[in-house]
């Protein structure tokens, strides 16, 4: 008579392994089976209610008016930032324009600082005063931009980037004014666009006697 392999004591270890590597695979199947349906399921009830975003709209109305900016309000300035929406109105001698606080280099917010050379080792020259300084009669009367606080790129007051990795100039974004003379920003409508190496400046502007721009727009 054949003898049941079974039956033996060896045989009957050998069973008592298979079955508990059975249930072990069973339950390890189980675990995925229940891991993918909660992970299914979550993933539908986020599709079912998607998480509002509480950006601001692109186009927005500052807190300051054009008097504020041209020095006929209580304020003297003649730039006026909105940092929470990354936007500062600058003013010079031709008009006004926005941009966009966006640093080119990864996309932190830059910082308006007054002396933009200060620490960066860089020379002022004869050029860099006529083109990116507000100067009055060949004098300069504010060296500003803005510093980025993540890894310091700075910028002339136009935008123009000249150290640090940000690899091109910030944008300008469109700007208007409202009835009651406040200004209306659209983050959504670049008026100027700089490719790297470009330092021209751009010659957009908004009058702030008529509130409408000249439409000198660049690269857009
Ligand atoms: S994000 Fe501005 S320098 Fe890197």
């Amino acid at each position: 008579m054949a003898l049941n392999p079974y039956d033996t004591p060896r045989g009957k270890l050998r069973s008592r392994v298979e079955a508990t590597r059975r249930q072990f695979l069973l339950l390890v199947g189980a675990v995925g089976a229940l891991g993918a349906t909660l992970f299914g399921g979550l993933e539908l009830l986020k599709f079912m209610f998607p998480a509002a975003t509480l950006e601001a709209p692109p186009q927005f109305k500052t807190h300051f008016t054009v008097d504020d900016l041209t020095g006929s309000g209580t304020l003297k300035v003649n730039v006026l930032s909105d940092t929470a929406n990354r936007v500062t109105v600058v003013l010079d001698t031709i008009g006004i324009y926005a941009v966009y606080l966006v640093c080119t280099h990864l996309g932190c917010t830059p910082n308006y600082v007054s002396d933009v050379t200060s620490g960066t080792g860089v020379t002022d020259t004869a050029q860099t005063v006529a083109k990116h300084y507000n100067a009055e009669g060949g004098a300069i009367s504010t060296r500003n931009g803005w510093a980025c606080p993540c890894h310091g790129s700075r910028y002339f007051i136009d935008s123009t980037n000249f150290y640090g990795p940000a690899p091109r100039p910030m944008d300008w974004v469109d700007i208007s004014m409202s009835p009651d003379k406040f200004f209306v920003v659209n983050r959504a409508a670049i008026t100027v666009y700089r490719q790297a190496g470009d330092t021209s400046v751009p010659r957009w502007r908004l009058d702030p006697k008529t509130g409408k721009s000249n439409g000198a727009t660049i690269g857009v």
